[in-house]
């Protein structure tokens, strides 16, 4: 997969793709992330690319120029781009969207700074609108590396063991099980027998009985939403 990623800060992102799963993700060829500097595209001969808004008021409004030629650069004629724009005003980004944008070829995401876009980027480019959460971040490279991060890891060659996503939270509908490593026993505490008896259909069992019951305390407006992969009535 292609993610292109728009923004007036590309250095925030080296850090991040070059630590991990997305660095091992973009070495074996299953994840290709370019980044571009938006301020690259400005025709100001100040390289300025916010302005005040109109109508008065505090910050700055990103100009649409730029934004608008930068997208259309970068995209060119691809039919099979996907432009998506981080705001805290768009759609909440949940796993069943990283599912969706998995399945994507590529992907485009404009990050946005000071007090947001002007209007007209959004009319004249119609991206899907997308929100990491209910909260305002200063800028939408966080929110960018939230969407390439969780999208990547559900690209195929991208884990080294495909079952480990299979099994996360959200994947089922369901919240993770609880998970144990060595030592079997720390500070008083013991590993639940059932993990080492070696059995596995009881090991299965057992962390589909906890995941339901840990989703019941949490989370139980999960299990009345079929979004996260489908209803869980039967269980209950
Ligand atoms: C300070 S915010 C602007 C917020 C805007 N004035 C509003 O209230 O909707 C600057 C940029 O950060 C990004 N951003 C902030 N919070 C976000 C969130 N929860 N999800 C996605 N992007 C976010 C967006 O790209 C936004 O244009």
């Amino acid at each position: 997969m292609v993610i292109d990623v728009l923004t007036l800060f590309p250095g925030m992102f080296q850090g991040v793709l070059s630590e991990s799963i997305l660095k091992i993700a973009r070495e074996k060829g299953v994840l290709d992330v370019r980044l571009h500097n938006i301020r690259d595209y400005t025709e100001d001969k100040h390289r300025k690319v916010d302005d005040r808004p109109y109508g008065g008021g505090p910050g700055m409004v990103m100009s649409p120029q730029p934004v608008v030629d930068a997208v259309e650069a970068v995209r060119g004629d691809d039919p099979d781009a996907k432009l998506i724009l981080l705001t805290p005003q768009g759609r909440v980004f949940d796993q069943k969207l990283a599912r969706e944008l998995a399945g994507e070829k590529r992907l485009i995401l404009i990050c946005g700074r000071y007090e947001g876009f002007d209007e007209r980027i959004l009319l004249l480019l119609k991206p899907m609108e997308l929100s990491v959460g209910d909260y305002v971040l200063s800028g939408g490279e966080i929110p960018a590396m939230v969407v390439v991060d969780a999208v990547a890891r559900l690209l195929p060659g991208a884990l080294g063991d495909p079952e480990s996503a299979a099994a996360e939270s959200f994947q089922s509908g369901l919240l993770d099980f609880p998970q144990y490593t060595r030592p079997p026993e720390f500070r008083g505490l013991a590993v639940p027998e059932v993990l080492l008896s070696g059995n596995h259909a009881e090991i299965d069992k057992w962390r589909a009985q906890q995941a339901l019951e840990r989703t019941r305390q949490r989370r139980a407006d999960l299990l009345d939403e079929p979004r996260n992969g489908g209803s869980h009535e039967q269980h209950r």
